[in-house]
């Protein structure tokens, strides 16, 4: 063949492999309100800055006349480009070929995009729309899934990993996302389980719909598997965007700055009132969060799960932080199960991406009952204690009002590595409340008493004066300074510019061995 053949045949290629499985299949997939894989990684990177890799790469399988059906591409679109500016690395299962399933050579192109992006440092975004293994490839398929897998467990905390699921994602094949950082789902068209309604309904006899199963909801909301949802794909394609703006591209870098024209020394006197005088009356947390941070903005991650702690990413002084925050308004910000888990799984990823971590405590203890007790609470709290132990990110705290217990030492007090503790005037340090306090404490003298509940009321007040204040902690230097919570947002920026070289180490080791 001639240079003028060559050209025919790249034309040709190029026009087959831009199409798909064909208009029909594009059709389909557009009918059902998902785009395409290309159309996906258009609208995910800056405009004209993707550069596709292995476009012709094709299968090897021939059983099943498997050879006389091959589309250049193989299911998946792999490469780089930019998004605002920075280099990602990207694959795009194309459900319009095989149903996106998963072929060696497939593997094959999204193992090579992970390997770039680990050697160049740059975030991985693997969108999911796919059948799962290629059913006609038998093993090949899971061991190719094997090497993905492999790679993501590499991967970890050394470049940011996103998992857009746009589509089904069942099986095995749900691993993959699940070992990455961060996971967006699209409602109604989206859904990820191990097994599906049928297998379901035969072994368990359960009635369950696909959606209810593994919808955006329900892994967002229920199981905590997913950490976004949005209505459409373009808005999660957008949601990723934002994201990523707020982390660094790999775990030698440190987030971009963004600068602002928010006043580092901006006071909010609302912030004053926000905390109300009575111990048992809720307010929200956010509140304080949105006031405090750059331009009010803040990125909140799984907020519809454990939702009495809130984590999510903000700005302040253009610099990224993670929030981590003890939410009164839900379960009176109580730490359970899964807040632990949701809470402690957050500060590991601030801490292997360098990114400072801002606690506001409000906190009555851990979550009492038989359900919390055989769920493991001891197991689960333990992850959250774990994570801010091994935290050597810059770790700045507030306690807003509670702070309780086992509950206090866990959110990054002082002794497991808080740099900067700080306390509103309305923050109570305690072992515990004041009512289950008193009746440990003063039992005998509340039982003898002439009249038991004047006496109990007389200790409670007793024991709020010595307990429900900062002051006593402040004196023996477990807080560093009590604040007017009119200055938090100036008192935050100091003290994370204080940090801002901070170099600390833990002893050398292969890893530790967190309680899973
Ligand atoms: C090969 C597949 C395929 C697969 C779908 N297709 N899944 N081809 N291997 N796994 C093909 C179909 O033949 C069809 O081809 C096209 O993709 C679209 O599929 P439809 O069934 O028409 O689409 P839809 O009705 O939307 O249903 C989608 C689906 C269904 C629910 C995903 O296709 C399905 O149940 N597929 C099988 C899922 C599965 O059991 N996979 C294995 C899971 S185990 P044409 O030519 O008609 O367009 C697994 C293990 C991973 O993944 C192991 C990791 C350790």
């Amino acid at each position: 063949m001639g240079l003028q053949d060559n050209l025919h045949e790249l034309t040709r290629r190029n026009e087959q492999a831009l199409q798909g499985g064909g208009p029909a299949r594009i059709q389909r997939q557009h009918d059902l309100g998902k785009l395409t894989a290309r159309e996906r990684v258009d609208l995910l990177l800056d405009p004209g800055s993707f550069v596709e890799l292995d476009r012709f790469k094709t299968h090897r399988c021939t059983d099943f006349d498997m050879d006389k059906q091959k589309t250049p591409g193989d299911g998946v679109v792999t490469g780089y480009g930019n998004i605002d500016g920075r280099q990602v690395f990207v694959f795009s299962q194309d459900f319009t070929v095989f149903g996106g399933s998963l072929s060696g050579a497939f593997s094959e192109k999204v193992c090579k995009v992970m390997d770039l992006a680990v050697k160049t440092g740059c975030p991985m975004i693997g969108i999911n729309d796919s059948g799962g293994a290629r059913i006609q490839e038998g093993v090949a398929s899971l061991a190719g899934y094997a090497n993905i897998f492999h790679r993501n467990v590499l991967s970890s905390g050394v470049v940011p990993q996103i998992s857009a699921v746009m589509g089904p994602c069942a099986g095995g094949a749900v691993y993959s996302p699940a070992m990455t950082d961060f996971i967006f789902m699209v409602e109604d068209t989206s859904y990820m389980f191990i097994t599906g309604p049928e297998v379901i309904r035969t072994v368990t006899h359960e009635e369950v719909s696909m959606q209810e199963l593994g919808g955006a909801s329900t892994h967002n909301a229920k199981s905590g598997v997913a950490h976004f949802a949005s209505p459409n794909e373009r808005e999660s394609l957008h949601t990723i965007r934002e994201l990523l703006s707020f982390l660094p591209s790999n775990n030698m870098e440190d987030s971009p700055v963004r600068p602002t024209s928010d006043d580092p020394n901006r006071r909010d006197e609302k912030l004053n009132s926000l905390v109300p005088d009575n111990p048992n009356k809720p307010y929200d947390i956010k509140d304080v969060i949105t006031t405090v941070v750059d331009e009010n903005y803040f990125l909140e991650v799984q907020k519809d799960y454990a939702r009495n702690i809130v984590i999510g990413f903000a700005r302040l002084g253009g610099r990224t932080v993670g929030i981590v925050a003890n939410q009164p308004a839900f379960l009176a910000g109580v730490l359970d199960i899964d807040a632990s888990v949701k809470g402690g799984r957050f500060v590991r990823f601030c801490d292997c991406f360098n990114i400072p971590i801002v606690t506001l405590i409000d906190v009555p203890g851990f979550l009492p009952g038989t359900s919390q007790e055989y769920g493991g609470i001891i197991r689960h709290g333990a992850k959250l204690l774990y994570a801010y132990c091994e935290a050597t990110v810059p770790l700045v705290s507030i306690i807003t009002r509670k702070a309780y217990g086992g509950a206090y030492v866990v959110m990054s007090s002082k002794e497991i590595g808080g740099d900067v503790n700080l306390a509103y005037p309305t923050a109570e340090i305690a072992v515990m409340g004041p009512d289950g306090a008193v009746n440990i404490i003063h039992r005998n003298a509340i039982n003898k008493a002439a009249d038991p509940d004047t006496e109990r009321e007389k200790l409670v007040d007793e024991y709020r004066r010595t307990f429900a204040n900062p002051f006593k902690a402040a004196e023996m230097g477990y807080i560093d300074e009590i604040i007017m919570p009119a200055d938090t947002r100036p008192q935050l920026i100091r003290a994370l510019d204080m940090l801002h070289n901070k170099r600390d180490k833990n002893p050398p080791k292969k890893h530790g061995n967190v309680p899973l």
